[in-house]
């Protein structure tokens, strides 16, 4: 046969395992014809209805078939010589021969030899068959709980991990009844799949797997063939070092033994506390970390067996995608102890990128595909990250379904934890939420006064309010607001210190219309990750604003919160307290039909519309300024609200002032009635002030009704006085900037109080 000949390639078995070596095969440059035996329903390929581990069975179809090369799938047909008898006949076989594959098939030869080896493994003893008293009086002599292994093949189900001594004695004496039996000590940690793929004396790693062996989620229950694994997994060790502890020696003696290994070599590993220790070795892929490792296999896999069998593989290299697998097992009802068999199942024919559906135990039953063993299918996704191979497999596994299947909703579920290595790494950087206090200290300070006793840093602010007792009979009046979306157009922009004005005038405004002046101010600032210059920015505005009004900024939380906020949001939020005297407290008494409002400009949409305004403009660029506009649209759009406390100051206890409205969320329509005694009325007429430009704009692009425009945005007036008739000339008079007559009250026609837009 000559280097590069087509071959025709056999693989022996008929599980998820074997389906994806026979896929891999079927790809290979190198397969002219593929043989599966005995296959399964989903497995590409011809199928030979004979066994894997039928001996004769399998040499006399490799000859009549005239095969090239054996991918041996199960532990049964190594166990029983498959690879032997082939290789006498002169058939290249990928696998161990009998002898050597006694590291899988007996528990007690693979201690004795680690022992020999020096490999970390756990305590352990070894009976014969019947040797119940010795192995009682073992494990009473041992400190630690232990595991109880059947030392021959069992399927991955001759293991009980017992929780009492009772389970233990009964497990002792059950293995004992069957054969020989290991007992070892039981360690604690997770597990790990090192698969490595070896020609005598060189071995290839492939990713470091996690099987999840237990029926149920949360790794309880009985151990099964295996539910589900990924990889690659992150440990604490690398690939290379685990290779020299747990697979070179392996090789090294069976060549110094004249014998070397060639095939599969899998260390099973416990990573505990003390370190890797070793719990069994296979002599082949494990299933289901063959179906994950195999579809993140960037080079041909015949050309790495062929390398095995040739003794080679110094001269391949192996090359892996950079991405994760993760594979789901469906299983039947009643696995492991009794599958129900011969149910119909659906959803298999669909294909989908980064998803494979390898079979198990299928079979084909008239036009239908069946069940015809307990594990069924597995799902494997591909993907960039672990989360994304996962959502792959998830949502391919759901659309597969036959009478009482069961599948494991939480393959993988260690790896979040495993790569965490400090709270930083989940997005929360506590240095950073410290930068960023001492960033803003320095603005807090200055709102601050003698009166603060306790400010940044204190669990809560303490403020001295002795000067409380000068008030007649003083009532605080407090609000909490926030800011709304306009934060989102403050970040994406980074023009983010407006915020702080925001959201302190905000609650001064809303205060002052009770006749409150503001006292302090606490603030709230979360998002997605801290940046402290940011933070410190907002805080910036915020105190700015509070010293302009004589408040001090009395304390405040950032807060970091990944995963709740959109990467790069952040939102605001705070609580201003207030004072009155109590006979100050607005709105007065007497507001009556006839009563005449008085309109004071607003400096943009202050806090309100903003999510109506982000979609107008969704698509123009946030530097131009179409017509109305005379100033970039952004800078429209960020102007801070203003704050009516000065220009509203003089006029808190005269009694001629009968009520303020701050024209928050809702507008004129929604916010004027929250002051009008019942059976008032508002109208207000429209064009009585200048429309500013943006509002303009807006108005020209939507086509919202009025109300719905007036219910949504301030539209150029963000506070409105109501004074009696003849107050009103003088009233404006007294303040210090323009302001407009816009409208009367009435007496309302229905029951509600109104405003009418007119
Ligand atoms: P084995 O077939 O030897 O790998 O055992 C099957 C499963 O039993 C392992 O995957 C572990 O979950 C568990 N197991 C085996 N040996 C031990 C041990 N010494 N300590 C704790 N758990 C073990
Ligand atoms: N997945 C474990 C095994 O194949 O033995």
């Amino acid at each position: 046969m000559t280097a590069n000949e087509p071959l025709t390639i056999l693989v022996l078995g008929s599980g998820g395992r074997e389906h994806a070596m026979a896929l891999c095969a079927k790809q290979s440059l190198r397969c002219a014809r593929l043989l599966v035996a005995p296959g399964n329903a989903g497995m590409p390929g011809e199928r030979f209805n004979i066994s894997a581990d039928d001996v004769q069975g399998v040499v006399a179809l490799c000859k009549a078939e005239h095969v090239d090369l054996v991918l041996v799938g199960p532990e049964a047909a190594l166990a029983a010589g498959v690879v032997d008898a082939l290789l006498a006949v002169d058939i290249r076989a990928f696998g161990p021969t009998q002898k050597l594959a006694q590291l899988e098939s007996s528990k007690a030869f693979t201690r004795l030899l680690a022992d020999e080896l020096g490999i970390p493994s756990p305590r352990y003893g070894a009976f014969a068959k019947g040797q119940v008293n010795e192995a009682m009086h073992w494990w009473k002599t041992l400190d630690t709980k232990v595991v109880v292994k059947q030392s021959g093949l069992a399927g991955g189900k001759g293991v009980v991990v017992p929780v009492s001594a009772k389970e233990t004695e009964m497990a002792i004496a059950g293995a004992c009844a069957i054969g020989e039996v290991v007992i070892e000590e039981c360690l604690r940690g997770p597990e790990v799949s090192l698969i490595a793929m070896c020609d005598g004396t060189d071995a290839v790693l492939l990713p470091i797997a996690q099987d999840h062996k237990r029926i149920a989620e949360g790794d309880l229950g009985l151990n099964t063939g295996g539910m589900g694994a990924y990889a690659p997994v992150e440990t604490p060790y690398s690939s290379a070092e685990l290779c020299a502890t747990f697979i070179q020696p392996v090789l090294d003696y069976f060549v110094a033994q004249g014998t070397p290994y060639k095939g599969v070599l899998y260390a099973g590993l416990m990573l505990t506390p003390d370190g890797p220790r070793l719990l069994e070795y296979n002599c082949r892929f494990g299933d289901p970390e063959a179906q994950v490792l195999l579809s993140l296999l960037n080079t041909d896999l015949i050309e790495i067996v062929l390398a095995c069998v040739a003794g080679t593989l110094r001269g391949i290299s192996v090359k892996l995608k950079s991405a994760s697998a993760l594979a789901v097992v469906l299983v039947t009802a009643n696995y492991p102890s009794d599958p129900r068999l011969g149910d119909v199942i659906t959803g298999l024919g669909i294909e989908e990128l980064q998803t494979n559906v390898f079979h198990g135990g299928t079979e084909c039953r008239e036009a239908n595909i069946v069940t015809s063993s307990g594990r069924v299918v597995t799902v494997v996704g591909v993907g960039a990250t672990l989360g994304v191979a996962r959502d792959y497999a998830y949502k391919r596994a759901e659309r597969i379904s036959f009478a009482g299947s069961y599948f494991r909703r939480d393959i993988g579920w260690r790896a979040p934890a495993a790569s965490l290595t400090s709270y930083s790494s989940t997005g929360v950087d506590i240095d950073e939420g410290n930068r960023a206090v001492e960033l803003l200290k320095e603005s807090v300070a200055s709102t601050s006064t003698d009166k603060v006793l306790r400010g940044v840093g204190a669990f809560g602010g303490a403020l001295d309010v002795s000067f409380l007792k000068e008030f007649d009979h003083p009532v605080l009046v407090a609000s909490t607001d926030g800011v709304g979306t306009k934060v989102e157009l403050a970040s994406r922009t980074g023009r983010v210190r407006g915020t702080g004005h925001d959201i302190v005038n905000h609650c001064i405004n809303d205060v002052l219309v009770q006749g409150a002046k503001p006292m302090f101010f606490l603030d709230y600032l979360a998002s997605s990750r801290i940046k402290a210059e940011l933070v410190a920015e907002v805080v910036a505005g915020m105190s700015a604003a509070c010293a302009d009004s004589g408040c001090v900024l009395l304390g405040g939380e950032t807060a970091e919160m990944p995963g709740v906020y959109v990467p790069g949001a952040f939102d605001i939020a705070g609580t201003l307290v207030g004072v009155v005297e109590r006979d100050q407290l607005l709105p007065r008494n007497g507001i009556a039909p006839g009563d005449v409002l008085i309109g004071l400009a607003s400096s943009g949409p202050h806090t309100n519309g903003y999510s109506l305004l982000r979609k107008i403009f969704e698509w123009l660029p946030l530097e131009v300024a179409p017509p109305p506009l005379t100033r970039p649209l952004i800078d429209a759009l960020l102007e801070p609200h203003r704050s009516y406390l000065q220009l509203l100051a003089p006029l808190l206890t005269d009694t001629r002032l009968k009520a303020l409205v701050h024209i928050t969320g809702g507008g004129l329509i929604e916010n004027i009635p929250r002051v009008l005694p019942r059976g008032v009325s508002a109208r207000v007429v429209l064009g009585s002030w200048p429309t500013p430009p943006l509002f303009a704009l807006v108005e020209q692009l939507t086509s919202l009704g009025t109300d719905e425009l007036y219910r949504t945005l301030n539209m150029g007036v963000g506070m409105v006085l109501i004074v009696g008739a003849r107050d009103a000339t003088t009233i404006q008079e007294m303040i210090a900037e323009e302001s407009w007559l816009i409208g009367e009250l009435c007496s309302s026609v229905g029951a509600a109080d109104e405003v009418i837009l007119q």
